[in-house]
């Protein structure tokens, strides 16, 4: 069969195919655990389902203009105000399907082939497979090990006449970790000094927990909106639990904005009225489910933590924001591939390899689930991962033997 070479060297996505397998056991009435997911359980924000319900009660679902219905933008440029300090037009607003559809578009307006883009690990697995469907070279820089935070001069070495962008996700997924306001500025000062696009994967900001800072972008922008190469990407699927929504969008210069335009306008024409209704809904309502999922986060993630703790031998540092956290196994095992596909077969508990973020060694393990859900997906690891452990557990109503070691 020929197909496009360029299309066969993508690689599935990791997460999605987990979540498939995890489907797959479930149905077979496995008891799985998974803490691989990447969305938050709880419900849809009630005016988000009032303002797409009442689209749909309407009758009349068509096209929209493919920067957004004006209610959607107008709610993304509040959102800006409040979140950002910063007032933006509606020049400066696309709305997408979704944060992911924002970054490819968004890569396929500013990369010309063998361009460059610095990505830094641990990073969220589509970054390199979007730069790559796009004819550009992921560049990925690693802080020195055992740091989530790269330095200035980590990314510095990672940069050449070749680069075109920054991408930088804080909070960061895989590790739930929130860059310093420092770093922050620096990359502002960096990037407009040389003239590269830094773009602000954002999409977790809201999931910050407390004690820990986020610093919006536009603090430390010198430039004026239209001159600058920074650009926000956000979007609603974490903190307003939105993801099967698929609305994000970005901030970024009108002529950026407008050329992303006629890409979306090519490839989509516009993200579906109905659930862009359903974003501005979320956006102007009532913001209060936002902070009870954050609260139940940060509760989650104490929790994760004080039972990872009781393990010998692994490394974890505390997530700052997020679901996720990102402990490293490797005093069990080096290959975190071979120990996720070791977890499901003897715990039928999901987590996702590092390998996949690009940090081996690594798992990384997701706390936006039930307290039981991770207490037992824990404990679960920790029987098969501890020679100490008993040799037989009962997991739903089967027994589970150690076989192994
Ligand atoms: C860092 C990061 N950026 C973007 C996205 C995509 O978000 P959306 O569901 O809005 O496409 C995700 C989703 O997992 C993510 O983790």
């Amino acid at each position: 069969m020929s197909l496009s070479q360029l299309a066969r060297e993508i690689k599935e996505s990791p997460t999605l195919a987990l979540n498939e397998a995890a489907r797959q056991l479930s149905e077979r009435g496995e008891p799985v655990i998974h803490l691989g997911a990447g969305e938050p359980k709880s419900k849809v924000p009630m005016d988000a389902i009032l303002t797409c319900a009442a689209k749909l009660k309407t009758g009349e679902v068509r096209y929209t203009p493919t920067e957004g219905i004006p209610t959607l933008v107008k709610s993304i440029i509040r959102y800006t105000e409040d979140h950002y300090n910063k007032v933006v037009d509606p020049g400066n607003v696309l709305a997408t399907a979704g944060a992911k559809q924002a970054i490819y578009n968004l890569m396929m307006t500013l990369l010309n082939p063998q361009d460059e883009v610095i990505i830094v690990a641990p990073y969220w697995v589509s970054y390199p497979e979007i730069v790559k469907m796009l004819y550009g070279t992921p560049v990925i820089v690693t802080p020195e090990s055992g740091r989530f935070e790269p330095t200035m001069e980590d990314i510095i070495q990672g940069v050449s006449s070749y680069t075109k962008a920054i991408i930088i996700n804080s909070p960061n997924n895989p590790s739930g970790a929130i860059y310093s306001e420092d770093l922050i500025g620096e990359l502002v000062e960096f990037c407009e000094n040389k003239g590269i696009y830094l773009i602000m994967d954002d999409i977790y900001h809201q999931l910050v927990f407390d004690d820990s800072k986020w610093t919006p972008v536009y603090k430390y922008v010198k430039k004026d909106m239209e001159d600058s190469k920074v650009i926000v990407v956000n979007g609603v699927s974490k903190s307003y639990a939105m993801t099967g929504f698929r609305i994000g969008w970005t901030i970024a210069n009108k002529k950026v904005t407008q050329t992303m335009t006629n890409v979306a306008a090519q490839n989509t024409s516009c993200p579906s009225v109905v659930l862009q209704s359903a974003a501005a809904g979320a956006l102007a309502g009532l913001q209060n489910g936002v902070e009870n999922l954050r609260l139940t986060l940060q509760n989650n993630a104490n929790i994760m933590m004080n039972e990872l703790n009781s393990f010998n031998g692994i490394k974890t540092v505390a997530p700052n924001g997020t679901f996720y956290c990102l402990p490293d196994f490797s005093a069990y095992e080096k290959d975190s591939c071979k120990l996720s596909k070791f977890l499901v077969d003897k715990a039928r508990v999901v987590t996702v390899p590092g390998k996949e973020f690009g940090l081996e060694g690594y798992l990384r393990l997701s706390y936006c689930g039930t307290v039981k859900s991770i207490t037992d997906g824990v404990k679960r690891i920790k029987w098969a991962l501890d020679p100490e452990s008993p040799n037989e557990i009962y997991i739903g109503d089967r027994k589970f033997r150690r076989d192994w070691l």
